[in-house]
């Protein structure tokens, strides 16, 4: 079967037919083709298209192909693309009556038609990934609700938490890059097949039996769109590269946690590396690695949006270039997922360490502020700057957040407002404690141990949907 043996009277020269052929990345087609070709002969057959006993023969070596995997198929580069590896199969199969298997059908609607079907299948098992991660996560929150955390604005030190607090914003961003995959997945979800090359068929195919054979929600609704637009492909790797951030992310903690600097956390030794010269090194190399790996979707997603910009509508060859950016987006977004899911599984908080860091550096300022406020009616710009005073002088006298009582209050307070504030020692080391400070943010979203158990509960419920 020799596609050029109409229009022309010789081949390609192999390098050109080299530099065209998708055969290397659309493997990742095989099944969804063979899918394409199965729904796209039925409906042919039920609509007496075709002779019904040439259908049923090519329906037969459609599943003799699909039993046999796609090592049956003649990969050669000389094919252009899977279409044309298939219906080599399909006619080596049963002879020339393969080619009613194309009636009303051109690769340009078979190609997005695949292309849509497999990545529904990836979006499935991705959404599955990332609700296996939360649910890891969720289980390490209930057992941390307690243990004292510190948190960090410009990575400086802040206001004292809890790991579980931190666990479960990884959670909640987590679970915004799940839902934002089940939306593409609506626009993913729609039928291009009957489109043909462009402009449809004289042939009275049925597209909505087509839609329900392949088990898609909806068919588009107009042809041109169906092949030229690969919006869905865009918007499915922005996901990623939105998934690859929050992933990136993480791991760029890990790194900085576990430095002898931080010592709040340490990476297993199943997913760190050493140094070649510096025997005493335990590096986080998996964890940069991710980081560092997480940036792969960017690109991706850029040159996908650079290709399907300049170009008129209906389909154009650029289009075919598109597939090999989705699936390295795809797999390189997996992998990291994959290992970041396994990587914080396994690692271990430093709580000694956590605790001090949580108490320290007068992490708990803003609420000795606070109590200030609702103890004693001050505004809060005026016990910013009390609180403000406090510390400053403290750092200058070498003074620990632990040794600030209600005589270094008032001794500041007096400094500032000319009054003493009398808030007494008891209201002053509470409010410096930092695990009551903790307890004290029940509101929702606070780090309070009741707080993460709420939002604990909301998690599993978007879980068990
Ligand atoms: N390999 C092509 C692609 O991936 C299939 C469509 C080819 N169409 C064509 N008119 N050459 O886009």
């Amino acid at each position: 079967m020799d596609l050029r043996a109409g229009r022309f009277d010789g081949q390609m020269t192999d390098d050109a037919a080299a530099f065209s052929s998708s055969i290397e990345f659309d493997k990742r087609l095989f099944d969804a083709d063979i899918k394409c070709n199965r729904a796209h002969t039925t409906m042919l057959i039920e609509q007496e298209i075709i002779p019904e006993e040439s259908g049923n023969k090519i329906l037969e070596a459609l599943d003799k192909l699909e039993n046999e995997g796609i090592e049956a198929l003649d990969l050669n580069p000389s094919f252009e693309d899977i279409h044309m590896a298939l219906e080599d199969y399909v006619t080596k199969q049963i002879g020339k009556e393969a080619g009613f298997m194309h009636t009303g059908k051109s690769r340009n609607d078979q190609v997005c038609t695949d292309v849509r079907l497999t990545l529904k299948w990836e979006i499935e098992n991705t959404i599955a990934n990332i609700k296996a991660f939360i649910e890891t996560i969720v289980e390490m929150a209930k057992e941390n609700t307690d243990t004292l955390f510190i948190a960090y604005t410009h990575l400086q030190h802040a206001q004292p938490t809890t790991f579980a607090h931190h666990l479960m914003a990884y959670a909640n961003e987590l679970r915004r890059d799940c839902e934002r995959f089940m939306d593409t997945y609506k626009r993913v979800d729609m039928n291009p097949l009957g489109s043909a090359a462009l402009t449809t068929t004289g042939f009275p195919i049925n597209r909505q039996r087509t839609t329900e054979l392949l088990g898609f929600s909806n068919v588009m609704d107009n042809s041109i769109d169906g092949v030229s637009s690969r919006d869905f492909a865009a918007e499915t790797v922005f996901d990623y590269a939105m998934l690859s951030t929050t992933l990136g992310k993480i791991s760029d903690e890990i790194v900085i946690w576990s430095t002898y600097e931080f010592r709040m956390v340490e990476c297993s030794n199943q997913y760190s590396s050493t140094s070649s010269i510096m025997p005493q090194k335990k590096n986080p190399d998996i964890a940069e690695l991710a980081r560092g790996k997480s940036t792969i979707a960017y690109g991706e997603l850029m040159t996908i949006l650079s290709m399907i910009k300049g170009i008129p509508h209906s389909y154009n060859r650029d289009l075919q270039e598109v597939s090999p950016h989705v699936w390295n987006a795809i797999d390189n977004t997996n992998d990291i997922l994959r290992i970041v899911h396994g990587m914080l599984a396994t690692l271990t908080v430093n709580k000694d360490r956590t605790e001090e860091l949580a108490g320290a550096n007068f992490a708990t300022a803003t609420e000795l502020a606070d109590v200030m406020v609702r103890e004693k009616n001050l505004p809060f710009r005026t016990a910013h700057q009390i609180v403000g005073r406090i510390v400053s002088d403290a750092i200058s006298e070498g003074i620990n957040t632990k040794d600030i009582d209600d005589d270094y209050v008032d001794r500041v307070a007096v400094e500032v407002t000319g009054e003493k504030l009398g808030l007494g020692e008891e209201s002053v080391k509470r409010a410096l404690d930092p695990l009551l400070n903790v307890k004290s943010r029940i509101v929702k979203g606070g780090c309070a141990p009741e707080a993460v158990m709420d939002s604990i509960e909301i998690m599993e419920s978007f879980l068990k949907e």
